[in-house]
């Protein structure tokens, strides 16, 4: 089947009350329209065409991609007005899907059965229907049409069966029916759903397809549905995460807004964000209030609590945090280890080495087996340039150290606690770099002193 998808999303979304175009709104760190636009392409349409009207040029802007064709509705005089722009370029013997552009959760199963089917409408069945348009059928079931609340009586108005708005049809019907389609209702708008009557008429048989659940099909209006389907949205993600094996402290509290890939036995403790693409490899553990983005995490590897990683390569084994901060560019080699309050940017860890207290490693090459004391800075930045720090094998640096780049330290070399270290150390050497040590005997404090002051 040839299949061409039409999206609507010229509307203004007024009761978003909000200077950005409605489907421009993040559901999960992304557009609305993002999300339809991804549900769509699972479906390998020849084309998607998508209607804008307010804030085009924006919507057009934030989600341009190769396989869209960008259709302008200046006015927006209905749903059937806005299909009926993109229809030109539309092939004739092709399906055709309609789908909103603030309804985001769609499923691509859901789709692909109402694509099989057109002429096919997609229902729901609502608990409070009110505004929807109510689906009409005859005494044996089948479709007949759909009255819009506005223009419904009130026998109508208590039909629970509700229009979501998505719909497959031909595209030989809509070019044939749409052009003929009037604005004579309670709105004035030319109805996309006044296609389905006009087909029954003709003696066609349209399916209409229930929805298996109303929160698949909810369309976004305001600040508060928004928040509602960001809630359904993290539910679906936690229920997958789980059928693949993820073990959730609690489902209720984990964000996953972009993809996240797991091995087997991985855990997730409470409070994590995961933002664009992650992979934690087989028996991850993540601590509570983490936030992981562009990231991999080998096997074995943990990342404590309070811990932030964005745009970093872990090897297996490795030990994170709590209150880390690996910056981009950082690499971690295997059973590397990074402790709390510390920061690190476009660094390369080597095997076994350790970081483990409120350091700022940037710029900076590890080898293997090397100790960061606490409190270790690399001064990689002198206000215009950046400025490497290279640590051979086995080199340990002590406590409180100032490594001031560009610098070398050879393999074995050592720094004495609170150095400010500013030339190269060769290898298996020691540096010192600090003023020595006078000890004055019998020194009185200021106190001691005022004190004996006052007994004259
Ligand atoms: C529409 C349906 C209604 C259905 C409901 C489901 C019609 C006439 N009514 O009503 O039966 O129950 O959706 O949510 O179709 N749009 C345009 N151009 C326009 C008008 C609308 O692009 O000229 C877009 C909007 O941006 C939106 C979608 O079409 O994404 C639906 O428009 P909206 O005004 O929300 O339709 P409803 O009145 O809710
Ligand atoms: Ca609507």
């Amino acid at each position: 089947m040839k299949l061409e998808v039409i999206i609507l999303a010229a509307g203004q979304g007024t009761r978003m009350r909000s200077e950005l175009p409605k489907v421009l709104h993040p559901l999960a760190s992304r557009p609305l329209l993002a999300h339809v636009l991804e549900t769509a392409r699972t479906l390998a349409p020849l084309r998607m065409h998508v209607v804008v009207g307010h804030g085009a040029e924006q919507v057009k802007e934030a989600l341009d991609a190769p396989d869209i064709t960008w259709v302008l509705q200046a006015e927006q005089l209905g749903t059937g007005h806005a299909v009926l722009q993109a229809m030109p370029q539309v092939d004739s013997d092709s399906t055709v899907l309609v789908l909103y552009g603030d309804v985001p959760l769609l499923k691509p199963e859901t789709l692909a059965q109402l694509t099989e089917q057109a002429p096919a409408l997609l229902t729901a069945d609502l608990d409070d229907p009110g505004g929807y348009g109510r689906v009409l059928r005859d005494d044996s079931g089948q479709l007949q049409g759909v009255v819009e609340h506005k223009d419904a009586t009130e026998q109508q108005r208590v039909i629970a069966e509700i229009n979501t708005g998505v719909l497959a049809y031909p595209a030989a019907l809509l070019k044939d029916y749409l052009p003929r389609v009037g604005n004579a209702n309670a709105q004035g708008e030319y109805y996309l759903p006044d296609v389905l009557s006009m087909a029954v008429e003709a003696g066609h048989c349209v399916a209409a397809l229930r929805a298996d659940s109303a929160d698949e099909v909810m369309g976004i209006n305001d600040r508060s549905q928004l928040a509602e389907a960001e809630t359904l949205y993290r539910a679906q993600q936690a229920q997958a995460l789980m059928a693949a094996g993820v073990s959730l402290a609690d489902p209720a509290r984990i964000d996953v807004r972009g993809t996240l890939e797991c091995g087997r036995d991985v855990f997730i403790d409470v409070n994590c964000v995961f933002e664009g693409r992650v992979v934690l490899e087989d028996g991850v553990t993540v601590g509570p209030n983490c936030v992981l983005r562009h990231c991999r995490v080998g096997a074995g590897s943990t990342v404590h609590a309070m811990s932030h990683i964005d745009e970093a390569e872990l090897a297996d084994g490795c030990s994170v945090g709590p209150y880390a901060r690996l910056r981009s560019g950082t690499h971690l080699a295997t059973g590397a280890r990074i402790g709390n309050f510390v920061e690190t940017k476009k660094t390369t860890i080597g095997a076994g080495s350790k970081v483990n207290h409120l350091s700022y490693v940037g710029d900076a090459t590890l080898g293997k087996g090397v100790n960061v004391g606490a409190g270790t800075i690399t001064c990689n930045y002198d206000g215009i340039n950046k400025h490497p720090t290279k640590l051979g094998d086995e080199v340990f640096i002590g406590s409180n150290s100032t490594l001031v780049a560009p610098l070398d330290v050879g393999d074995g070399g050592f720094v004495a606690a609170g150095s400010t270290v500013t030339r190269e150390i060769p290898g298996d050497t020691l540096a010192v770099s600090r003023a020595k040590q006078r000890n004055i005997e019998g020194w009185k404090t200021p106190k001691q002193r005022a004190a004996a002051d006052a007994d004259q």
